[in-house]
């Protein structure tokens, strides 16, 4: 029987790798769309790669360009499309609002129309966002919880999970959104807020940083393991019929309470070593969020069990040991 095919955008990327990863183990054919940039500086872009980079077909395209996107579904005609990519860093989205927009909305809309038009049968996740939720209207937040964006990174996600539930609707395809809480793990970006607390901790103890200048201690955010996570996404699509679906672990935690773990599994006090920078702050912010899982758990047979505390330690450790030996 020929393989199912899988195209991820975004595969370069926390998600993407995992998601690579976890389908080539299914037995899926897996193909990613990559800008140029990538293909051309791949050590430094492709590294979460690097473990099934023989693995994978890699097709260069653009969030930016429908044309790539459609001669790329033309030529993969995939079973399953996984749409992963976009400009996902809340805090630069208050900087480049008009990069966010046009990436995010457009690039969803794109990938929405190529398939519809290359390969209407192809099954389509979109990554949506706890982000969407933002001024929370209630807690824990669920599929029916409404939205409330305070982030143009928050607005564009809105648009895309509207999009997304409109080509289900008006076009009859199959396309479902992943309502997805934060998710991490030592392959995160340095720019978010976990992996910045855990790399630099562990520079700090090896003598390679001073301090670590953070904002917002107090926001609370429901953080998952992303290798858990795309088992969901994987899972979504595979349903008898398209919906909407909110992943998290149903537990919120601060970012202070990230710091004390992560400096607390080093053996050094953060009262020592993180300072405030208001840079960091954001003109918006999103409180709190925490999950109701209650749908993914009754349709979709998800579990997470993955404590906080292991989460952040694998971070730590993982930095630590890195930067030990390099
Ligand atoms: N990045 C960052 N850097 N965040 C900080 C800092 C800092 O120095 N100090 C405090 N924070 C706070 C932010 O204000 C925010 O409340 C929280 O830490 C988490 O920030 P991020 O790690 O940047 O993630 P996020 O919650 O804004 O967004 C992530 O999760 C979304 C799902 O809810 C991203 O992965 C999004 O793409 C994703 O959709």
């Amino acid at each position: 029987m020929a393989k199912r095919k899988a195209l991820i955008t975004g595969i370069t990327g926390q998600d993407g790798s995992y998601l690579a990863e976890y389908l080539l183990g299914l037995g899926y054919e897996v193909h990613g769309v990559v800008r140029r940039v990538a293909l051309e500086d791949q050590k430094h872009r492709m590294w979460r790669l690097k473990g099934c980079l023989g693995q994978i077909e890699l097709h260069c395209g653009s969030l930016e360009s429908y044309p790539s996107l459609y001669q790329i579904m033309v030529d993969v005609k995939p079973d399953e499309c996984y749409h992963l990519a976009a400009q996902s860093f809340v805090a630069y989205s208050f900087e480049d609002e008009f990069t966010t927009l046009n990436t995010n909305i457009n690039g969803t809309h794109y990938v929405l129309s190529a398939a519809k038009m290359a390969c209407p049968e192809c099954r389509i996740y979109f990554a949506a966002s706890s982000e969407m939720f933002g001024k929370v209207e209630e807690v824990p937040q669920k599929e029916t919880t409404r939205f409330h964006p305070r982030s143009a990174y928050g607005i564009s996600k809105c648009a895309g999970f509207d999009l997304t539930r409109n080509y289900r609707e008006a076009y009859g395809m199959y396309a479902s959104s992943g309502i997805l809480f934060n998710h991490e793990s030592p392959r995160r970006g340095y720019e978010f807020v976990t992996r910045k607390i855990s790399s630099t901790a562990a520079r700090i103890k090896l003598g390679m940083a001073d301090k670590l200048y953070l904002g917002n201690l107090e926001a609370k955010r429901d953080w998952g393991h992303s290798r858990e996570y795309v088992k969901a996404m994987h899972l979504m699509i595979q349903q008898d019929t398209p919906d909407d679906y909110v992943i998290g672990t149903g537990e919120t935690h601060s970012v202070k309470e990230f710091v004390d773990i992560a400096f607390g599994e080093l053996g050094l006090d953060p009262g020592e070593y993180v300072e405030i920078d208001r840079k960091f702050f954001r003109p918006a912010e999103v409180d709190l969020l925490v999950a109701d899982t209650t749908k993914a758990e009754r349709e979709l047979n998800w579990r997470y069990d993955i404590p906080f505390e292991d989460l952040v330690m694998e971070m730590v450790r993982s930095d630590y040991e890195y930067l030990k030996k390099n």
